[in-house]
């Protein structure tokens, strides 16, 4: 595997050393660039004697009399990038396009997945506009490995420890194999529940959190795909997609999606859509007083409406939340709903990192569930969707 390493100006520095012997150790081609700060901390020579290979610095880029610009061949060459240790100055220019040396440059032409080792003292983790950017890297698709709780370089514990050299190690390869199988396809990927006005400011929802679809458009992107999050209400920050639309009552995600879904490949429907909708919302805010009682009446199934319009290539997912019955009650929504496959899983996954039930497949297939994280869940169905996808 060729991977390309960025050591940025942090004490951690000294482990990318160990990141760069034991990943050329195993037989992997590694390319270094030593930004200005990195340099400070780690010698260009330590490196290249190391992994047998190049090192960059400042003093590389824009050389006259190169065909190519060095970070557009750089930028070519790996299967993986890895920044060990990344300081919060260079999370924050990624985080906000400034390409001012060759590291930012060469990120900023890439096409490859790139992973992320922050190391930093905690206040500087836990402030908020260094949040604020590791999110926004979170949602173009950057991957991340730590920081960890440890001790620090001033001699305090707390969270901003770099990763150890292994698990970085280990990422890399991980990511690095992965096939991005879902290159130039569309995948549309509804989470969140949804929330129908009963009057002015009172809505009636569900406890799904959103979990479950930050999980799979995190491996959908990991896949190479160009996500479009379709959000209703969540407890969490979406991350992880190229487009997205918030889409709250059952009539706005409805709308959306007829919009969204004919030009999708893959639609994964894991919103909680609510069954029932207030029949007429009231005025204004109703009083305090005697009990009050709420009509409700039937929403339209929207995945149901969907299939009718499936084209052969395309492929829908849904989810099936059952308090009883799982088996019988999915397959029979996965053949009503037209979908080709169907995650069965019971209530208690709402809102919860765990999940347990069963991948259904129109063919008949069953793989069970058993206490599976949201993300090793979404590996094993993306699994299945490349699948189907090759079988097209
Ligand atoms: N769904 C939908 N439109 C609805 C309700 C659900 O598109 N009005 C979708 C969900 O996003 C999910 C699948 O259908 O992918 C199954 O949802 P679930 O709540 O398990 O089933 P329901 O169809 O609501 O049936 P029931 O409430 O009877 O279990």
């Amino acid at each position: 595997m060729k991977v390309l390493l960025g050591v940025t100006g942090s004490i951690a520095a000294y482990k990318s050393v160990a990141i760069a012997r034991l990943l050329t150790k195993s037989g992997h081609e590694v390319k270094t660039i030593l930004t200005r700060g990195g340099k400070n901390f780690i010698s260009s020579l330590s490196i290249s004697n190391l992994t047998v290979n190049d090192v960059f610095t400042e003093d590389d880029f824009w050389l006259p009399n190169q065909k190519v610009p060095l970070h557009i061949e750089l930028a070519r060459w790996p299967d993986i990038v890895v920044v060990a240790p990344a300081t919060m100055h260079f999370l924050g220019k990624l985080a906000h396009g400034l390409a001012d040396d060759l590291l930012t440059s060469t990120i900023a032409a890439i096409d490859k997945p790139v992973l992320l080792a922050p190391a930093m003292h905690t206040e500087m983790w836990d402030s908020r506009v260094l949040q604020d950017n590791v999110t926004r890297l979170k949602i173009f698709g950057y991957e991340f490995i730590g920081p960890y709780e440890g001790e620090l370089s001033s001699g305090d514990r707390g969270i901003g420890r770099m990763a150890e050299p292994e698990d970085i190690i280990e990422r890399v390869i991980q990511l690095g194999n992965t096939e991005r199988i879902l290159r130039g396809k569309k995948v549309v990927i509804t989470y969140g529940g949804t929330e129908e006005e009963i009057d002015d400011v009172r809505v009636i929802t569900n406890k799904s959190s959103g979990k479950m679809g930050i999980s799979l458009s995190r491996r959908a992107k990991e896949l190479g795909a160009h996500v479009i999050a379709v959000v209703g209400r969540v407890e969490v920050q979406p991350l992880y997609y190229d487009e997205i639309y918030y889409a709250k009552s059952v009539d706005t995600l409805s709308m959306t999606l007829e919009e969204i879904v004919p030009n999708a490949d893959v639609l994964i429907m894991a919103a909680a859509v609510s069954d029932f909708k207030p029949v007429g919302r009231m005025e204004g805010k109703v009083k305090r007083g005697e009990n009050l009682i709420v009509e409700f009446e039937p929403t339209e199934d929207i995945l149901k409406k969907l299939s009718k319009n499936k084209k052969p290539d395309q492929i829908f997912v849904g989810f099936a939340l059952e308090s009883k019955n799982l088996l019988e009650n999915a397959i029979k929504k996965m053949k009503e709903k037209g979908v080709d496959m169907i995650v069965a899983n019971y209530a208690t996954a709402m809102g919860n990192d765990f999940i347990s039930g069963y991948i259904l497949t129109r063919e008949g297939e069953k793989i069970p569930i058993e206490t599976l994280t949201k993300s090793e869940l979404s590996i094993i169905l993306f699994d299945k969707i490349a699948e189907k996808i090759g079988q097209r």
